[in-house]
């Protein structure tokens, strides 16, 4: 893919540009946290966004998305969302934040691609992002600390794009390391790289299914957070999030909290907690630990947050009598996308073929299997 970005530029551009690059990303666990301030799990996957790029010395952008056979131009002030090439505005983006943080940017040729799984649930749009900030600080020696890049990717995508996600993905986009899971505190930025056991695989599988009421269910879920956290904190001001609420703290004020709050607020705050749980295990080797709390999570997010839907738990069920597999549950958004699975190494090919069989049994669906 890197040898693909660099020749697609050398085509359309002439000229042998650098390539910079981002992968995307599966959340062993953690899910509807980070917008509550809280805890997540992430670790990249094997697949990234390339952006082949050189410095203009005009201000102008010229870019092609090569897997969209698309090209857009722009100016540095010229910033402007189109509809009709939408993959563009992820550069607009970080083009607009950095001008707006006082930077002076040259333009540039780019060319972007890729083999992130375009509405996968796989965060190829923070890929996306991160590849460009990555490629535009290159061209002009900017040199901002990795988690204000992560930062300013959201920025990008919450203000120019106008999706309202965390900073989960950006932040493990910039931050994260192969083979290795990445703990964030989304209040306090705080992060480690913590080592997987190379006894366990961590397979990804595809429903190939894509909800439309991804992006309406996902504001809703968040404001209902932020429902939870405004009647809790009349009678307790110290909670700004619900990172702030314990499970003890939420039984105590479990009757002010109408029925489907109390769902929400109990997914996010058992969820906060099997983060911490999930590390302690990570930590000391004991993956079964880990799996149990995979299971739990996605119980969690199917029956509280209301964010599963029958793919998904398709999938997760299909393991269940699966000894070789520790832990499966839905990750990312929800609505569709994917399921992360924890693997004996050993049993990864028995899994692959097992799992499409029955996804196919159970739904008439084909799904796409990938290695984190
Ligand atoms: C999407 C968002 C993230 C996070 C997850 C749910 O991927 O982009 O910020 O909120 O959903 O955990």
């Amino acid at each position: 893919m890197k040898p693909e970005a660099r020749r697609v530029y050398t085509e359309v551009y002439g000229g042998e540009p650098e390539v910079y690059r981002a992968p995307g990303r599966v959340n062993l666990i953690g899910e509807h946290t980070d917008y509550n301030d809280g805890y997540v799990l992430p670790t990249p996957i094997d697949r990234h966004v390339y952006v082949a790029a050189l410095p203009r010395t005009d201000d102008r952008f010229r870019v092609y998305a090569a897997d969209f056979h698309q090209r857009k131009e722009f100016t540095v002030r010229g910033t402007q969302p189109d509809p009709d090439r939408p993959w563009s505005n992820y550069v607009q983006g970080v083009v607009k934040v950095l001008r707006e943080e006082g930077h002076s940017l040259k333009g540039a040729d780019m060319v972007v691609t890729g083999d992130v799984p375009l509405g996968a649930g796989l965060s190829s749009s923070a890929a996306v992002l991160i590849a460009t900030l990555r490629a535009i600080q290159g061209m002009n020696g900017l040199e901002l600390d990795p988690v204000e890049t992560a930062y300013l990717g959201k920025r990008a995508e919450n203000e120019f794009i106008g999706v309202r996600c965390g900073i989960m993905d950006h932040f493990v986009a910039c931050l994260g390391e192969h083979g290795r899971a990445l703990f964030v505190d989304c209040r306090t930025n705080e992060h480690r790289l913590i080592d997987m056991q190379p006894t366990h695989r961590v397979v990804i599988v595809n429903t190939m299914v894509q909800r439309k009421l991804e992006d309406s269910a996902y504001n809703e879920r968040r404001a209902q957070c932020v429902e939870a956290v405004s009647i809790i904190s009349k009678h307790d001001p110290e909670v700004k999030a619900l990172r702030d609420v314990s499970p003890e703290k939420l039984v105590e004020h479990w009757g002010t909290l109408p029925a489907v709050i109390q769902q929400r607020a109990r997914h996010v705050v058992t969820e906060n907690q099997r983060v911490l749980d999930a590390v302690g295990y990570l930590e000391t080797g004991d993956i079964e630990g880990l799996g149990d709390l995979m299971y739990d999570s996605h119980e969690s997010l199917r029956y509280d947050y209301g964010v599963s839907c029958e793919e998904l738990d398709a999938l997760v069920d299909a393991t269940m009598d699966m000894d070789e597999v520790v832990g499966a549950r839905m990750t990312g958004a929800g609505f569709g996308g994917c399921t992360v699975n924890l693997v004996e190494a050993g049993y990864v090919a028995e899994f692959i073929k097992l799992i499409k069989e029955r996804y196919y049994q159970a739904t008439a669906k084909q799904a796409d299997v990938y290695l984190a």
